[in-house]
């Protein structure tokens, strides 16, 4: 038996499935023992190039040596109190408050469905209203308010499709389903919900299904509507805040959020997130005399997180890490683009930044029903078979890849000359 194997079948004795988060049960399997940098070492010992990128957090590349340090350096002499507030969290606080547009206060908790959750039941709290619109294919964590119309079967768009047995009949049901750049959409269940709806909530660019861009006007347009109608928006930010600018794609796209939810690349893998937003609202929560929205978490705050999250803001303030991501992320999808003349094959490469995908599909989607489009199949074979060559990728359908500032123009160069091999095995008869 590998050590792969032997190591997968060892942790599902203790483990349900042997993994310990629900999309991570993937054909091929593998148990990862080493990162560094741009790259990830299975328990064999088999280098890949990374593009999974935990998800989205790895920014700069795994083990960065200068986060690592700095949170080596702060947790040699502090770590967690429970009271007060600590001088990394100050310095963290000041940086994003500095550089996220929306962001007047923030407050941090530990993962992005606890910052989803906290900035949702805020909004409820300033309205008196209990519904919320979220789109088709988003996801914005695993809690009950937002865990449902995610990656829906074909049958299920925008229906009644809960993520999870044991959600709440009421969670559920005040949380209402649009389409992705679709503002008539958007704006036919606010007049058909008059003044009950609290919030929106979106991932300006819904990664979790790859690569969908906002057409042009679409997020100004979620903003005056949510003016219009007496709603907050939420930009949840968690995977492209801080990837796609250090002042989140908000800053990109000149459109500022009531609040915003952040989490991910904050801190290059370390365990942190936030959640920001205008200051009469942020006081709101109970870490503010006299607030009463319940904001609490004994681990929020930890040295480990604020200090990798200070480290990986400095890097992107001091270095060109958004210049180089950028540039190899557009070297990488002008790259595969020539790939797909060269052998005939009609696909759609998307992407922004650091991200993209292929999807397999002539035109470009706009939202996620279009996404059937997309040939599942032939997706999920050619990322197996670039696992098999050394490139890491999701081996799941409609997912997004990532670069790191680790990542080198050869890595590049080697990826596409692989992805070009696979293609040809897969395609080109
Ligand atoms: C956009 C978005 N929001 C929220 C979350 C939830 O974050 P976490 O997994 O840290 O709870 C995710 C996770 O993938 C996400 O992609």
């Amino acid at each position: 038996m590998s050590k792969n194997i032997e190591l997968y079948e060892e942790s599902k004795r203790y483990a349900p499935g042997g993994v310990h988060t629900s999309i991570r049960n993937v054909n091929p399997m593998k148990v990862f023992t080493k990162g560094e940098g741009a790259y990830i070492y299975d328990a064999e010992g088999k280098k890949y190039i990374d593009y999974q990128a935990a998800f989205g957090p790895i920014i700069l590349g795994h083990s960065h040596p200068y986060v690592n340090r700095k949170v080596i350096e702060a947790i040699e002499r502090t770590d967690l109190y429970g009271v007060g507030c600590t001088d990394l969290e100050v310095e963290l606080s000041r940086k994003i408050c500095q550089h996220v547009p929306s962001a007047e206060q923030v407050l941090f908790c530990n993962s992005g469905s606890e910052a989803t959750y906290h900035a949702i039941r805020l909004t409820r709290a300033i309205t008196g209203r209990a519904k919320l619109i979220k789109f088709q294919g988003c996801y914005h964590g695993w809690h009950d308010y937002v865990a449902r119309n995610m990656l829906s079967a074909w049958d299920m768009i925008g229906k009644r499709d809960p993520g999870s047995a044991g959600m709440m009949d009421e969670a559920i049901d005040n949380t209402l389903i649009c389409t992705y750049n679709d503002l008539d959409d958007v704006e036919r269940t606010f007049k058909e919900n008059p003044g009950q709806i609290a919030s929106l909530i979106v991932e300006p660019i819904p990664h979790n299904i790859g690569c969908i861009m906002p057409q042009p006007g679409f997020l100004e347009g979620l903003r005056e509507l949510c003016t219009k109608y007496g709603a907050l928006l939420i930009f949840d930010e968690v995977i492209t805040g801080f990837r796609h600018s250090i002042g989140g794609f908000q800053k990109v796209a000149g459109v500022t959020p009531d609040l915003t939810t952040m989490g991910k690349a904050m801190a290059n893998g370390y365990p942190i997130a936030a959640v920001a937003g205008k200051r009469e609202y942020m006081q709101r929560f109970n870490t503010y005399p006299g607030g009463d929205v319940w904001f609490a978490g004994t681990y929020n705050g930890h040295a480990v997180g604020t200090a990798a999250s200070i480290a990986t803001l400095e890097l992107m303030e001091n270095e060109p890490v958004h210049e180089h991501i950028f540039r190899l992320g557009e070297k990488m999808r002008s790259g595969i683009r020539t790939i797909h003349e060269r052998l005939g094959i009609k696909a759609y490469v998307a992407g922004f930044g650091s991200v993209w995908t292929t999807y397999f599909m002539e035109t470009e989607p706009k939202h996620y029903a279009e996404l059937q489009q997309n040939d599942a199949e032939l997706y999920v074979a050619y990322r197996r078979k670039l696992i098999d060559k050394g490139i890491f990728k999701m081996p799941m359908n409609i997912k997004r890849n990532h670069i790191s500032y680790s990542h080198t123009d050869a890595d590049i160069e080697n990826t596409l000359d692989i992805i070009e091999s696979v293609l040809k095995e897969l395609i080109v008869k």
